[in-house]
């Protein structure tokens, strides 16, 4: 971020998109042979199929926020170089020093930009993609990626069927940029956060970490512990009042948007939602049968979906909408 950018309010657009996931698939067939689990059970109350992991011997959270990162420099015709600042959201950094984002900023290349990673959990793209286009569109940042990047299968205790069945492996990209057009962009956000509710969904590393009432969740230190069951009832409450809201202060209907792309938790959880506003289902997108739950990945990971495939229209609006680990929730509306 060494240029000197003009001050003032502009517009921001979408330049291009990438992704990635690992080639190796976890089936829930797989998981009936390592578990007591099936897949009638875990298609029943998850709508997932299927999900990828990376080899951890050689890959991480870098290995797929890289590669994502690429094929969106590629998607949006810009030089790594063009890049004045790059945002990894994450939970599943290999380091905390140095982040995701500066090993894979100096590994493309993209010299001249300022790097961080952001922790928010499921809802950290959505978060990120908002801070980035605050920035953008205030005149500090020209040309921006944002990625979301999770290796889920390093914190997943794969001895617990309440939890591991859930989550994959997978990261998104998206890369925006200052447009003369103020009215492009995004429109709405709001992020919200309630600490007090973290322990439904968390990664503890010490002893101390783990409260009296959660100390007889099986799962070991250094992995993901959830209470399923509040996270759901979390989720659908917080779905359908975030999603409200940004119709609410848009003035927008369902049907004006494109599409509402939903973090992928549970196809239940988002049903859920759907079915309470009232919108058409061809309008949310559902990838969570090949990809299960893939945190921060999910969000981006679907954009670049539809991206690619056509569906983020020109001229028609569409949302973005994550809540996860913190607990965390957000929105971003965007102008297209
Ligand atoms: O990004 C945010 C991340 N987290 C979430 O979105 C999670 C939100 N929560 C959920 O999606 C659901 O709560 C789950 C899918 C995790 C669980 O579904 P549920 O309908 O809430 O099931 P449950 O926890 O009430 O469990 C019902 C039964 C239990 O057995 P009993 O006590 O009735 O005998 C569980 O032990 O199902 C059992 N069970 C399983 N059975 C087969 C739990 N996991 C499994 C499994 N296979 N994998």
């Amino acid at each position: 971020m060494n240029q000197p950018l003009p001050a003032g309010v502009c517009g921001v657009r979408i330049l291009g998109t990438g992704s990635m996931v690992p080639e190796r698939r976890l089936t829930n067939d797989d998981f009936s042979r390592m578990l007591d689990t099936s897949d009638e059970w875990i298609t029943q109350r998850t709508g997932i199929k299927e999900r990828r992991v990376l080899d951890l011997r050689t890959q991480g959270c870098s290995t797929l926020a890289q590669g994502a990162l690429e094929r969106a420099i590629e998607n949006a015709g810009i030089k790594a170089e063009d890049l004045d600042l790059v945002i990894v959201a994450t939970v599943t950094m290999e380091m905390t020093c140095p982040s995701v984002a500066c090993r894979i900023a100096g590994a493309v290349g993209a010299k001249n930009a300022a790097a961080f990673d952001l922790v928010a959990a499921c809802s950290g793209f959505v978060y990120a993609l908002n801070m980035a286009e605050t920035m953008v569109r205030v005149g500090r940042a020209r040309t921006v990626a944002v990625i979301g990047s999770e290796a889920m299968s390093s914190i997943l205790d794969y001895t617990d069927r309440t939890v591991s069945i859930l989550f994959g492996d997978a990261a998104g990209c998206a890369i925006i940029q200052a447009d003369a057009d103020p009215t492009k962009g995004c429109i709405y956000q709001h992020m919200g956060a309630d600490g007090i509710g973290g322990h439904a969904l968390y990664i503890p590393k010490r002893e101390t970490d783990v409260p009296a009432d959660d100390a007889d969740n099986p799962i070991r230190l250094g992995y993901l512990r959830m209470n399923g069951k509040e996270v759901f009832r979390f989720a659908v409450t917080k779905f359908k009042e975030v999603m409200e809201d940004a119709f609410a202060k848009t003035g927008l209907t369902p049907n004006d948007v494109s599409q509402v792309i939903c973090h992928q938790s549970n196809v239940r959880i988002i049903d859920a939602a759907r079915e309470k506003l009232g919108i058409d289902p061809a309008k949310i997108y559902v990838n969570i049968d090949r990809y299960g739950n893939s945190s921060a990945g999910s969000v981006p990971l679907c954009l670049d979906e539809l991206w690619r495939a056509g569906k983020i229209t020109k001229g028609k609006p569409f949302m973005m909408v994550a809540f996860g680990g913190g607990l965390t929730w957000a929105s971003s509306v965007w102008s297209t």
